[in-house]
Parts: structure tokens; C-alpha cells; sequence
């Protein structure tokens, strides 16, 4: 039995680490195998090139730099969790995959689509997510709500303009794939959320 593959992505501090949590509670008290995962890391590596990535310390990194870390991560993160799990017939749930990488190094730090289109193909062989829940928010309400959780890394640090483009370029992806992606409204309340991620994963499986 082949399992489902599901993405959370969205701007920092639209609320999709504490709704992918929500979902995995759910989907486990259900009776579903399910997997809880994320990106950058998800493996012992791709722990380590997180915190490559997300450490102040390097704020000379290259925009190619951190294009390739962020797909090294994916690479080990599909090769060791993602398709063996797929493979067991789990639902795998990633907080961030291949969308974050088209919107903040694409549309955020302006890397040209077509090379990050490119390097996706080789990463993934393929693998994309069945259903991707899309939080859109307010670029600043976002960081303001995400200083007051926790300390700010690399990319956080980045001005508002950085975030405004990468919330527009998340909402010209969905443009392209609404099928796949299903925009939420990250402004209401945990509740209201939750109960319609519930209802897009739950039409998708019956
Ligand atoms: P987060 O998982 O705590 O949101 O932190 C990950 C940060 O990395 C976040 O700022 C988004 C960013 N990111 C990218 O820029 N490209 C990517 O491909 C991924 C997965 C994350």
C-alpha cells in the first residue's frame, strides 16, 4: 500500500508547526500510521545542514550556498525517511518541502526558477507531495507573531521585503497548482484551522 505525502509551507509565523502537529494527533487517534517530519532535517544530516543554515553566524552565505544545503537536506531527507515510509504505506506529514525552496530562494532571493526547477528534478526523482496545505499570512503580523515565540534565526532576520516576496511567490504557486495546494487562511483562529486541514486530508483519503 502506497502511503500519502502531505506538506505544510507558509511564511514564518503563520502557525503550520503547531497545525501539522494538530493533524498528526488526529490522524494517529484515527488509527493511521503517520510520520511527522521536517525541512531543513528530518535526518541526522540533514540536522546538521539546518543548523548550517539557520545560524546567525552565517549571514555571508551565498544564495546558491544556501540553495544547494537546502537540497542536500532533501536528498537525505527522502532518501532515508520520506520514501521508506511512503513505501510502508505511513502518511508522512513534512513541515516544508520543495515549495519553500521556489518562494524563498526563488521568489525571495531571486534565483533564476528554471535552475531551481532543475535541481529539484534530481533531487526528488519525482516525489511531490499529494496534498500541500498553503498558510498565507500577512508578512508582517507573521514576523511579529514569531519574535514573540522564538529566537530569531538566519532567515527571520531578513527585512520585511524579503518575506513580502516570498508570501507572493507561495500565492503564485498555488496559482499554478490548486489542485495540490489548498490555501488556509492563517489569521483565524487554531480550532477553525484545524478543522478544515481535517476536512481536505480526510476528502483526499475517502
Ligand atoms: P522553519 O522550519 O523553522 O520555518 O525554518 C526553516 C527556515 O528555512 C525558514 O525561514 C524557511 C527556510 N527555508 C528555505 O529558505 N528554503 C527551503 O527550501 C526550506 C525547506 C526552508
Amino acid at each position: 500500500m502506497k502511503g500519502i505525502f502531505i506538506s505544510f509551507e507558509g511564511i514564518e509565523g503563520a502557525g503550520k508547526t503547531i497545525q501539522s502537529k494538530l493533524l498528526c494527533e488526529y490522524l494517529l487517534k484515527k488509527g493511521y500510521k503517520v510520520i511527522l517530519t521536517e525541512e531543513p532535517g528530518g535526518t541526522r544530516i540533514g540536522l546538521k545542514i539546518r543548523e548550517l543554515l539557520l545560524s546567525v553566524e552565517n549571514k555571508g552565505m551565498t544564495p546558491v550556498t544556501e540553495l544547494l544545503l537546502y537540497n542536500a537536506s532533501r536528498a537525505q531527507h527522502i532518501k532515508e525517511v520520506i520514501l521508506p515510509a511512503l513505501k510502508r504505506g505511513f502518511v508522512v506529514i513534512t513541515d516544508r518541502f520543495v515549495d519553500s525552496t521556489v518562494a524563498y530562494q526563488g521568489y525571495g532571493r531571486g534565483i533564476d526558477l528554471s535552475l531551481i526547477y532543475s535541481i529539484e528534478k534530481v533531487v526528488t526523482g519525482g516525489v511531490k507531495p499529494d496534498i500541500t496545505i498553503l498558510f498565507d499570512i500577512d508578512a508582517e503580523i507573521g514576523l511579529k507573531r514569531n519574535r514573540g515565540i522564538k529566537k530569531s534565526d538566519r532567515l527571520e532576520l531578513e527585512d520585511v521585503g524579503f518575506h513580502k516576496r516570498v508570501r507572493s511567490g507561495y500565492l503564485e504557486i498555488v496559482s499554478k497548482e490548486p489542485e495540490r495546494i489548498k490555501l488556509i487562511d492563517a489569521s483565524e483562529g487554531i480550532e477553525e484551522i484545524h478543522s478544515k486541514i481535517v476536512s481536505i486530508v480526510m476528502d483526499f483519503i475517502n
